[in-house]
């Protein structure tokens, strides 16, 4: 049975992958989506899952570093549904490498992109979450926020620093009903991570006790749990979906 019939949630990232599966479980359990990715014809395929659960959906182009593109489709969303029950910041990027190696601006787009975004949408919405009085937030951060990585300091500083975001954010919300809480993935089968080498993998492989990697739908159970009523006293948590990897 539908849970969350009613909700207006905004997906950023949801052309594929994590997001794609978020916003396909958030419409099944009721919800009308907006969606957001950095080309609208990229949402195609998610917009026809949506339609296919009978929920209302609509496409917003932006790139989540930019504040204009942000504050744009946090307005056309209340225009067109007239609230945001619900946010899920996905969208994210990894440029990977050495420290050595690693560009200046590889270091600021990540940066950008994964922590940046997740602040400016965070800021846009919370004037409207504020004066509804209500409110859910989700941050999609990352193990490697919590543990560190070789070869990703750009992309474990950006993950830290949504963690870090989330915990603030809760603190500085609550008071107004709103919750923000963040999942942390280890190692999902997506196009991020389709293109890490296959010794890479197995290395992975070799340190997840589950011994398998995980899908987008185990994550996007994770965040619907934590966007819907059944999280209502959880705030400025961060629960990792890993099999295992991380153990808190
Ligand atoms: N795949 C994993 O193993 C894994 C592990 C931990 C965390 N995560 C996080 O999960 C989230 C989703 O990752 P995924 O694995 O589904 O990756 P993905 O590359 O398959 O999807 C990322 C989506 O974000 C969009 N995007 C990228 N930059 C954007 C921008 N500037 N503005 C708007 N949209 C943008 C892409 O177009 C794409 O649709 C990311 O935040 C990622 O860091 C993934």
């Amino acid at each position: 049975m539908a849970t969350m019939t009613g909700k207006v949630a905004l997906v950023t990232g949801a052309a594929r992958g994590i997001g794609q599966a978020i916003a396909k479980k958030l419409a099944a359990e009721g919800c009308d989506i907006a969606l957001c990715d950095l080309k609208a014809e990229w949402l195609t395929e998610t917009v026809g899952l949506i339609e296919a659960a009978g929920r209302k959906v609509k496409c917003y182009e932006a790139d989540v570093s930019q504040s204009a593109a942000v504050d744009a489709v946090v307005g056309g969303v209340i225009k067109e549904f007239g609230k945001i029950d619900i946010l899920i910041n996905n969208a994210g990027i990894t440029k990977d490498t050495l420290i050595i190696r690693m560009s200046e601006e590889d270091w600021d787009a990540v940066i950008s992109v994964n922590l940046k975004g997740t602040f400016l949408f965070t800021k846009a919405v919370a004037r409207p979450m504020m004066k509804q009085r209500t409110g859910a937030i989700v941050n999609v951060a990352s193990i490697i926020g919590l543990i560190g990585n070789a070869g990703q300091c750009n992309y474990a500083a950006s993950k830290a620093g949504v963690i870090a975001l989330t915990k603030s954010a809760a603190k500085e919300l609550a008071p107004r009903n709103i919750r923000v809480n963040a999942v942390a993935p280890g190692f999902i089968q997506t196009r991020m991570t389709d293109v890490l080498p296959e010794e890479v993998r197995k290395k992975m492989l070799d340190i997840i006790p589950m011994g398998r990697f995980g899908q987008p739908d185990d994550v996007a159970n994770v965040v619907l749990f934590l966007a819907g009523e059944n999280s209502s006293y959880m705030t400025g948590q961060v629960l990792p979906v890993c099999g295992g990897m991380v153990m808190q």
